[in-house]
């Protein structure tokens, strides 16, 4: 059931780090993004599939992990990312407003995530880095961006969601035991009555 699988598509940022990704699961999420609308169906989106090791372990220190929780450095060794899927803008496929691209980001990156929990594997879209240094890195040619990256693995923790309290507090938490909540704004907080009488 679709609404399951939403339900069940949470960020997980610590992972099996030793369980490999199969290269035809990740080819198989790439497809699902690559047949994602676009604005335009101008298709200017590409992927970058990383799964060696020395490039993850230079990949690793760039990416910001859980802003909202300051005291915890992000994964350690042992439950880094298994893969990445870096996602770019080809600048030279852009023919509208590059918020048009980041509508499109998002689609294609739901798609992708989505499939990749059907199959166990989750992830965490990281928007948290230096554009400059991550450009470097990848030798990328001067008409990509780097929009987002994708870390992608078998989950080695658990994420529930909650209700938003009264105090509206957004922030995500770790409870003592590890476990990882995520507070949502309920139905009726995130609904509007059309005005009538127009
Ligand atoms: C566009 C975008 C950028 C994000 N960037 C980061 C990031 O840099 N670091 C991080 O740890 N999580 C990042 N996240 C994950 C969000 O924190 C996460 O989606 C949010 O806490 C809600 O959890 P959920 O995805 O399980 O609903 C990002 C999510 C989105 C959609």
């Amino acid at each position: 059931m679709i609404a399951d699988l939403v339900r069940r598509t949470r960020t997980v940022r610590r992972f099996q780090e030793e369980r490999a990704l199969e290269p035809a699961l990740l080819r198989d999420l790439v497809e699902l993004s690559r047949l994602g609308g676009s604005a335009r169906n101008g298709q200017v989106l590409k992927y970058m599939v990383i799964t060696d090791q020395a490039l993850r372990q230079a990949l690793f220190p760039l990416l910001g992990w859980a802003g909202y929780l300051p005291d915890w450095p992000g994964p350690a060794a042992g439950e880094r990312p298994a893969a990445y899927v870096v996602c770019l803008l080809d600048k030279e496929l852009l023919k509208g407003a590059e918020s048009e691209a980041h509508c499109d980001l998002g689609i294609a990156t739901q798609n992708l995530l989505l499939g990749a929990a059907e199959q166990g594997v989750f992830g965490c879209r990281i928007g948290a880095f230096a554009p400059a240094v991550m450009h470097r890195l990848l030798q990328l040619e001067e008409r990509f961006k780097v929009l987002l990256v994708v870390a992608l693995g078998y989950p080695a923790e658990s994420v529930v969601l909650e209700e938003l309290g009264p105090d509206g507090d957004i922030r995500y938490w770790h409870d003592a035991q590890g476990v990882h909540h995520v507070p949502k704004r309920s139905f009726e907080d995130i609904i509007l009555e059309p005005s009538v009488g127009l």
